[in-house]
């Protein structure tokens, strides 16, 4: 298995959910440090310090891979990034990095793994937003949403190219997950904090997700019994896309 952005939230979640369930995985991230905090949770987590938009990045995690485990049969595309603006405060650089992050590199990775993931009839999971399945607007945070909608095509069309090799390509689409994800985009502890609280409210469940709930869908739809489905993309949301 590989996960990129698998040092923290969703990512290292669904690591530990693949590992325990004994299969090895690879996480993958720019930062040694939270990669090793995945791998001390458990002895089948290996890690891979890339950056997932460099130009052969794909190549070299897939390599790591098959070095380490001799085969590949899951690969997870997490690793994303958010900015807030406005159309008018657009930053082209900061636009730029973030459809590389979030996809253009789903793609090249994908495109490295094909090769091994036919060997071993395996499956592709892109990790999308729940909110990105809805009609609604997004106000500040157009170019997130454009490229988790693109990754739900990629999704789409992938499963239907792909299922003559025998790879699947599924998609979860999380809703409101608490990973301190809010920090990591500019916001204060008390804003992410009043943010939670705040959506919780409108959520049917009554409560934001669990990073081990969102991973529990990953690791299921990746399992060899749900060799029937592929190009779906499963919202795991409480329901919060319903309302
Ligand atoms: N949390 C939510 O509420 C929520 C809701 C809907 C969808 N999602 C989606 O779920 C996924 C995981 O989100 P999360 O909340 O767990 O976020 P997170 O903790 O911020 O995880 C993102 C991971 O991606 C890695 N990453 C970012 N840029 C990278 C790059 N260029 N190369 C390699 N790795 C990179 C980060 O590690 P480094 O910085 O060390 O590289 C980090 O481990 C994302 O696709 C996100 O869009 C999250």
């Amino acid at each position: 298995m590989i996960i990129t952005g698998g040092g923290t939230g969703i990512g290292r979640a669904t690591a530990l959910g693949f590992a325990e369930r004994g299969d090895r995985v690879l996480v993958v991230g720019r930062t040694a440090a939270t990669l090793e905090e995945s791998v001390a949770r458990h002895e089948n987590i290996r890690s891979f310090v890339a950056d997932v938009t460099a130009p052969g990045a794909g190549e070299r995690l897939v390599e790591a891979a098959l070095r380490t485990f001799g085969r590949l049969d899951v690969l997870v595309n997490n690793a994303a990034t958010g900015s807030f603006a406005p159309l008018a405060k657009l930053d082209r650089a900061a636009v730029e990095r973030q459809l590389a992050t979030d996809l253009v590199a789903p793609a090249f990775v994908a495109q490295a793994a094909l090769d091994a993931l036919e060997e071993t009839g395996g499956t592709i999971v892109n990790v999308s937003t729940a909110a990105s399945l809805t009609t609604q607007g997004f106000r500040d945070n157009a170019v997130y949403m454009a490229a988790k909608a693109g990754l739900n095509q990629f999704t789409r069309s992938w499963a239907v190219e792909l299922a003559p090799r025998g790879i699947r390509v599924v998609s979860v689409a999380p809703g409101v997950t608490d990973t301190g994800i809010g920090q990591r985009v500019g916001m204060s502890d008390d804003q992410y904090q009043g943010f939670l609280e705040q959506i919780s409210q409108r959520i049917p469940v009554g409560r934001v997700a669990t990073p081990e709930e969102v991973a529990w869908w990953i690791t299921t739809l990746a399992e060899p019994g749900g060799s029937y489905m592929t190009g779906a993309i499963v919202p795991v949301d409480g329901g919060l896309t319903l309302t």
